[in-house]
């Protein structure tokens, strides 16, 4: 199906078309209750009417779609790709895993005693989507906040922090591919369960394209940095830098790590003279962790 920004082009078209034929149109349509088990031949405009649903936001939505494959090159600029990530990805993660975890809980529900329903999805992708909210406030709280004040500084500790959550996250991935069999529906399947792969294996892509943009474009600038700071001959530079980076790292420890020990790592980086970032990075990560401690707690009610 050619791109359809343009609002109406999609009109006359059956939903189970657009669904089948758009990557992510079946989450949007399931977004607006649109009835995907027994609707497929029903051209939109009708089934957005039957569902209730403003046909003028339903398009925009899928134009939206088209929007982002359209731009899907990533600019190379630091702040402008920062810019691309937070909106292409942390924003479009946000939109979709809640409706993927109610769509998962309605398949588990409605499929009970399907022998491959997935059992399980959905409280895996409810976990999924705190640990992700969890590592995306780090991110936007504290890392590229100090990538933008300190374009080229050494931020290798902390950045090693993020990648282990990497590592989290894609064992993550491997589980919900375990549980649904790369994503394949089974025969028969109604278009809620078709919704829901479509819509897995959309995220999925995503999230592989998130972390690999972020592990080998992004993060390595501010890797090298560090590496040559180093090895530099200015031996007392080098450890007030490292001071700082363990500061950054202890700041971002993982959320099943206690208050008191990121209190206390806290403390120590404003004890800690830096010349990198001084009087500016260190309240920061301390602003900061007040808020990754809000947002975890926001994560523990979503779970
Ligand atoms: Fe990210
Ligand atoms: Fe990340």
């Amino acid at each position: 199906m050619p791109a359809c920004t343009a609002p109406g082009l999609l009109r006359g078209r059956k939903v189970g078309e657009i669904a089948a034929t758009m990557g992510g149109a079946a989450l949007v349509l399931s977004e607006f209750n649109l009835d995907l088990c027994s609707g497929n031949d029903v051209a939109l405009e009708t089934a957005a009417q039957q569902a209730g649903a403003d046909l003028a936001s339903l398009e925009q939505a899928l134009g939206a779609l088209d929007a982002h494959v359209l731009a899907e090159r990533p600019p190379q600029e630091t702040n402008a790709l920062i810019a691309y990530i937070l909106s292409r990805y942390h924003d479009t993660h946000r939109r979709e895993l809640p409706a993927l975890v109610k769509l998962a809980r309605k398949v588990e529900t409605r499929h009970a005693a399907h022998p491959e329903v997935p059992r399980g999805l959905a409280d895996a992708l409810q976990r999924l989507l705190g640990e992700i909210e969890v590592h995306m406030k780090k991110e936007e709280l504290i890392l590229f906040p100090a990538m933008r004040r300190h374009p080229g500084g050494a931020l290798g500790a902390p950045i090693t922090q993020m990648r282990h959550d990497h590592d989290d996250h894609a064992e993550q991935l491997r589980d919900l591919e375990a549980k649904t069999g790369n994503f394949i529906v089974p025969e028969g399947a109604c278009g809620s369960w078709q919704a829901l792969y479509a819509g897995l294996d959309k995220f999925h892509g995503d999230m592989m394209e998130h972390v690999r943009i972020e592990n080998d474009v992004l993060f390595p600038r501010f890797e090298v940095a560090r590496e040559q700071v180093e090895r530099s001959e200015d031996a007392p530079a080098a450890q007030t830098e490292a001071a700082n980076e363990r500061a950054s790292a202890a700041s971002m420890a993982d959320k099943r790590d206690d208050k008191t020990a990121s209190a206390s790592a806290s403390a120590s980086a404003s004890a800690s003279a830096d010349p990198l970032s001084g009087a500016s990075l260190v309240p920061m990560l301390v602003g900061g962790l007040v808020l990754i401690v809000v947002a975890m707690i926001i994560a523990v009610a979503l779970s």
